[in-house]
Parts: structure tokens; sequence; C-alpha cells
């Protein structure tokens, strides 16, 4: 049909595709699958490349850390920090709808775009068994936000997933409805806080813990983990929309503006999101090798992914009126 011609469509995937599905996902391509809460947009999570698309194919306004799925609890060693609570939890409702918000172990070899360079990330094992099989395949922990357009309800079926993000994924896994229907629920274990209300039902955690959950569910809060800490802004003070070098700064290039780093040099924005977070810490770096006292960034354009980039940027070059944590 000549009307679709310019407009990509996604592969739609059968349950007996979950290699080609898997394999995608290795690549680096977007895969949505289902798991029994809601269907995931699917990227390798220790692909910062990958990882950007997810945000540009939501059209995400800001970047959101991201729920890491893994195929079981035994490969969350090698990513985040399990205390004692973790693991109960964990080996009472793992897999299943609940998400723990861990903290990240060294060499987790995560993007940070992931955590959207927060010092904790959320972890979950799903029980679909076309999720765990096609994440077992992947050997890989896999990034996914819930599969619909930023601001859209939540996927339950590979025809919504279709309809609202068709010519932005490379495929969509169909196993069917979710059984669930609702995104899983958010626990943070230190300290222990219910984050997000979901498909594992709070009275449950608390029968299986013998205590009450505190809550800490303030509106805006988690989805503005700038906000939370200062973690992901450099400890340098930071100037955005600079085009020049100046000796009392590192200046972090894009496109025509070249720096002593740069986000992107063809000026692309997925390039320079996958980039974004590593680029701050190494101009942080950098910046004590050479005595410099500002991080300096150039402009960005506001389309696309940009406009998460300058999210990002214009919080970190905020007053820092946060006590440090
Ligand atoms: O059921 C689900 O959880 C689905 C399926 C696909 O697994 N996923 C999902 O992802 O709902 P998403 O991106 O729509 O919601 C993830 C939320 C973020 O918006 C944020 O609130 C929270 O998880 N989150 C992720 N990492 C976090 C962190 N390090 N600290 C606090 N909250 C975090
Ligand atoms: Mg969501």
């Amino acid at each position: 049909m000549a009307s679709t011609q310019t407009r990509r469509h996604a592969l739609l995937l059968t349950p007996a595709e979950v290699p080609e599905a898997a394999k995608m996902l290795r690549d680096g391509a977007l895969v949505a699958f289902p798991t029994e809460t809601v269907y995931g947009l699917g990227a390798d999570a220790t692909s910062g490349r990958a990882v950007a698309r997810v945000f540009a194919a939501k059209g995400r306004p800001a970047f959101n850390p991201l729920i890491v799925h893994v195929a079981g609890a035994d490969q969350v060693a090698a990513l985040a920090v399990m205390d004692a609570t973790a693991r109960d939890l964990a080996a009472r409702f793992w897999p299943g709808p609940l998400t723990l918000v861990l903290p990240l172990r060294e060499g987790h070899g995560l993007s940070p775009l992931v955590t959207a360079g927060l010092d904790t990330v959320a972890i979950r094992v799903p029980a679909a068994p076309l999720a765990r099989d096609l994440l077992q395949r992947v050997g890989r922990p896999v990034a996914a936000p819930s599969a619909n357009p930023s601001g859209r309800v939540s996927a339950t079926r590979a025809a919504h997933v279709m309809d609202g993000l068709g010519d932005r994924v490379d495929a969509v896994l169909d196993g069917g409805p979710c059984g669930v229907g609702l995104e899983s629920t958010i626990l943070r274990t230190a300290p222990l806080a219910l984050l997000r209300a979901g498909g594992l039902a709070v009275e449950e955690i608390e029968a299986a813990l013998g205590r009450s959950l505190p809550r800490d569910m303030t509106p805006g809060k988690v989805q503005a983990p700038g906000q939370l800490s200062s973690h992901y802004a450099p400890a340098r003070p930071l100037r955005m929309g600079v085009t020049s070098r100046d000796r009392q700064a590192v200046l972090i290039g894009f496109g025509p503006v070249s720096g002593d780093l740069s986000l992107s040099e063809s000026g692309d924005v997925i390039e320079a999101a996958a980039r974004l977070f590593d680029l701050l810490h190494l101009a942080d770096s950098l910046a004590a090798e050479k005595g410099a006292d500002r991080i300096d960034v150039a402009p960005v354009p506001e389309t696309g992914l940009g406009r998460a980039i300058n999210d990002r940027l214009r919080r970190a070059a905020a007053p820092r009126d946060m006590p440090q944590p």
C-alpha cells in the first residue's frame, strides 16, 4: 500500500519465534514482549543506544529510570546488592509482579540511562512463561518500561502495542492478553517503602514481612529522580548552551560544537542520550585533572530525545538547594 511505504512497521512474532525475538534483543533491537502484568518495551539494558531508543520510542520528556528484567533471582547478584529483606521478598514473590529497588553493585554493566544515573536499580523477575523463556535466551538484563507511548495507558495485548508503538519498535512478541493487567508493585528495601502499588497486593507483602509497609509515593517524586538526590548531577556547576571553549571549564560538545568530549559529533540525539550520564561523570574527572571548576555543555536541540536531555541538564544546572545525601 502506498500510504504505508514510509511507515516502518513492527514485526509481529508468535510464541514459536521467541528465539528470533531474543536474537533481535541481543542485536540491540526494540522488542515488546508480554509479562503477566503488562507488555514491556524491551531493550538490552547493557546497551546505551538500545535504551536511548526506548525513551525515543515512548516519547518520554524525561529519563525516568526503567525496570530491569532478568530470568531468575540468581541473575540479580551481578547487578545489585540484596539485603536479608530483599532476599526474603525475592524468595517469596519471584517470579511475579513485584519489582525491587536495590542498591547497584559495582561493575553492574548496565547503561547509566537505565537507572537515570541513580545508584539504585529496579529489578523484576516476571512469571509469564514466554517472558521467562525470552529472558533466558537473551542471557542479559532487559530494560523494559510499559509498552505504551508516554502519557497513555499501558498495553495488555499485542494489538495495543502495535496501535501505540507499531511504527517505532522493531518487533512485538504476541503472547495473548496479560493475566494481571496492572503494572508490578514497586518496593524499595533499604529503607523499606512501597513506591508504587501494583499487581501484587500490599497486604500479601505485609503478611509475608510480618510488618506494615511504609508508603513513599509522593506524586512526582519517583518520576523525577533528579529531585530525590543530586546523584546524577556532576560535582561541579554546569552551564548549558555554551558554544565556545573556556579554560576554566570542561566543554561537552554536540554536533558542530566540538568540546573536550562530545555527546554526538554527528548531532544524533539518540547517541547523545546514550552517552549523557557517562559523559557527565567523565567531565567531572576531566575537570579534576585539568583544574577546571565548571562543566559547559553545547546546545542540544529541543527535539526528540533532546527534550529529555535538556530536562536532565536543566536539573543538573539548577542551583544546588538539596543537601548532599
Ligand atoms: O509491570 C511492570 O512493572 C511493567 C512491566 C513491563 O515489567 N513495567 C513498568 O515500567 O511498569 P515503567 O517504566 O512504566 O515504570 C517503571 C517505574 C518508573 O517510572 C519509576 O517509577 C520506577 O519504576 N523506578 C525504576 N527505577 C527506579 C529506581 N531506581 N528508584 C525508584 N523508582 C524506580
Ligand atoms: Mg508505565
